[in-house]
């Protein structure tokens, strides 16, 4: 493992359909932003790749713009649950929550079953852990989030999925899964992802964000996605382009092998992701995918990519 490599940052908050308007897209610029600048502000400090995800990751959540942890969408029932992920690459150990309710950071149980005998615990069971663990109970619902179910209940749910795009409108909610994905300054790499879900959901509905088609690192690279689960599951995606660096791929080739695929069969998804080299990339066949990163020297975004499946490096 070398010392002193310059830290990379890419985080994420959702993919979907187009943002609306210009005032849209500078909201979701400010907020990416300041995520990426407090996270890589810590990676320069030598935090782990680890915890700068984990900080990253309850930032994301914090923001009701963004479809994890505050500002969660509902599912059919009208109750919130949430799924999150963490991959410590360099251990190549997952953890994660799946259908937790009634509480602010899901990631917060994700970094404690990095270090239990049981690591992925589902709804009883993550409830138990947040009463072991004494975390306060918190309703991360908003009046936004309320409003746009009653709305689509009216229209008994027909829509396919909550728009996971943050949008900033009079009429949409902000809303996407959100990811990290960090390279610290030991070479290590961590990969987090939290989400509310797709929205109006079945009971009992289980997300990517906490499987590995979701979520995944390695020693060589970290993956975190966004988009229709089904879609993501159906890829694998994060485990397939993280496998593929592992067996000799640049990150590009993983990445834009990956979407080519993912394009043929017609996914509604995106990812980010970045390799023990300092590669960083981006991709989706949605619209729009909410990426922002920082390379070291400036930081960046995909907010105005064009519609379609891109895969970007920086
Ligand atoms: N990708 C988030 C979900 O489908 O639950």
């Amino acid at each position: 493992m070398g010392v002193n490599v310059q830290p990379k940052l890419i985080i994420h908050g959702g993919a979907g359909s187009s943002l609306q308007g210009k005032g849209g897209v500078e909201t979701v610029r400010k907020s990416l932003y300041q995520v990426i600048t407090e996270v890589y502000g810590l990676l320069e400090k030598g935090t782990t790749a680890e915890d700068a995800v984990i900080r990253g990751c309850q930032l994301l959540e914090d923001d009701p713009l963004f479809n994890a942890g505050v500002g969660s969408v509902l599912q059919s029932d009208g109750q919130i649950r949430m799924s999150a992920a963490l991959m410590n690459g360099s251990l190549q150990r997952f953890s994660g929550v799946i259908n937790v309710s009634r509480l602010k950071n899901p990631i917060e149980l994700a970094k404690f079953l990095q270090t239990s005998p049981d690591r992925i615990l589902s709804d009883y069971g993550a409830a138990e852990l947040l009463r072991e663990l004494n975390i306060a109970p918190f309703d991360p619902l908003t009046d936004r989030r309320l409003y746009e179910w009653i709305e689509d209940r009216k229209q008994d749910f027909n829509r396919k999925m909550a728009n996971v795009v943050a949008e900033t409108s009079d009429h949409e909610a902000g809303r996407g899964t959100i990811g990290v994905v960090a390279l610290d300054q030991n070479g290590r790499i961590a990969a987090g992802t939290s989400t509310g879900g797709k929205g109006f959901e079945r009971i009992g509905r289980v997300s990517d964000s906490a499987m590995p088609a979701g979520n995944y690192a390695t020693a060589q690279a970290g993956v975190s996605c966004t988009g229709i689960g089904e879609d993501i599951i159906d890829e694998c995606l994060a485990a397939k382009i993280v496998i593929r660096v592992g067996d000799g791929l640049s990150l590009r080739s993983a990445f834009e092998r990956s979407f080519v695929e993912a394009n043929d069969r017609q996914r509604d998804l995106g990812a980010i992701g970045l390799d023990a080299s300092g590669a960083i990339a981006w991709g989706k066949t949605s619209d729009v995918i909410l990426a922002a990163f920082h390379n070291g020297q400036t930081m960046g975004d995909s907010l105005e990519m064009l519609p379609g499946t891109q895969v970007l490096v920086a």
